[in-house]
């Protein structure tokens, strides 16, 4: 039994940044985000549109490609670092939204290596034949934790939604391998500090900007590389694989720059690495699902394409997934 992907769909929401409309706010250059990050625009979420109602959107568009109606989904999975609230899960939420009645519904919280997080226990539940129907759902609304005064950070982040439906089927197609790491001990890299149980939110909170995202880039951006090109080539070696038999990786999408330099170590010729930043920005944990939702929807992917899956994030948190389509 293996792990199909049966449907895929993404939504981001109207709204729409430019670095132009980033020049009025903060001392920053079109010029600066293009050169550094590749990023040109991120589209922000309206007030009161949380992760639930991106993801459900998300999740609709999946599940009419899968030809399955909510009533058949047995769980429910969904990677979110912004959550609706802290409880109940994200998952729930959007399972009441579908009504999908019969599933079972959590949240995964692995940052932008979330999908990939979520995407190995749906597997391991498929393979078990615990689940037939999966929904594996990566949504973020970044900009509610986004400090629009700091330069460093409100030049990355974007909010969308992806998902991927997945459905246990006899064969040799499917997920072939799911490889996850983390690393707590650089928990400190990128982070937010107040709002949780630990710093609750209160007057200092948010006088002290603690409820946004602090993030040291440069130390992210060279331990990002080098995770990125580990968990590749982990995954080529378990499944017997060379670089050259993957026709299409698709790493989290946080820089141009490193997905470009993750490309050139591996040797691998950007026209089979998959690369939509410049429209949507960092968007955590949706960003892998919208870029495979875009393949599959510009027919890149075909019944037997090896797509390699490849992600890090705040944790700190790596992954790899194996996709033989
Ligand atoms: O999803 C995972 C999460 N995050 C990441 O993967 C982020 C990884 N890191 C990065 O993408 C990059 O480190 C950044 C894009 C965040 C920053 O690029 P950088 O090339 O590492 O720049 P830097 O932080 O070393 O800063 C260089 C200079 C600094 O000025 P000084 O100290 O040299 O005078 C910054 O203050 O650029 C300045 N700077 C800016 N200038 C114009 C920082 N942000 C901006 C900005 N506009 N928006």
């Amino acid at each position: 039994m293996r792990a199909r992907v049966v449907g895929t769909g993404s939504y981001v929401p109207r709204s729409v940044i430019t670095n132009s409309d980033l020049e009025q706010t903060v001392n920053t250059s079109d010029q600066w985000i293009t050169e550094r990050t590749g990023i040109r625009s991120r589209y922000i979420a309206s007030p009161g549109e949380g992760s639930s109602a991106l993801g459900a959107k998300a999740a609709t568009i999946a599940l009419a490609t899968a030809r399955l109606d909510p009533a058949d989904l047995d769980l429910i999975i969904v990677a979110t670092c912004t959550p609706d609230m802290p409880f109940p899960s994200t998952a729930c939420l959007i399972q009441s939204i579908l009504g999908a009645k019969a599933a079972v519904a959590f949240d995964v919280s692995a940052a932008c290596s979330g999908f990939l997080f979520a995407l190995s226990i749906a597997d391991h539940y498929i393979r078990l034949e615990t689940y037939r129907n999966v929904l594996v759902v990566g949504t973020e609304v970044m900009s509610s934790v986004t400090d629009w005064t700091d330069r460093a950070t409100c030049i990355i982040f974007g909010d969308g939604a992806g998902a991927a439906v997945l459905q246990g089927i006899k064969g040799e197609n499917g997920i072939l391998s799911n490889h996850l790491h983390s690393n707590g001990q650089r928990w400190d890299l990128i982070y937010v500090p107040g709002g949780g149980s630990q710093q609750p939110l209160s007057e200092t909170v948010l006088n002290e900007r603690l409820n946004f995202i602090k993030m040291r880039g440069s130390t992210t951006f060279k331990l990002a590389v080098k995770m990125m090109e580990e968990a590749a080539r982990e995954a080529l070696a378990a499944n017997n694989l060379t670089i050259d038999d993957i026709d299409l990786f698709i790493p989290h999408q946080a820089n141009a720059r490193i997905i470009k330099a993750t490309a050139e170590r591996l040797h691998v010729p950007m026209e089979r690495v998959v690369m939509n930043i410049g429209q949507y920005g960092n968007t955590s944990a949706a960003s892998v699902p919208l870029a495979l939702d875009e393949m599959v929807r510009e027919n890149r992917i075909k019944s037997g394409t090896h797509v390699l899956l490849i992600a890090f994030g705040s944790g700190l948190t790596w992954a790899s997934t194996l996709i033989r389509w």
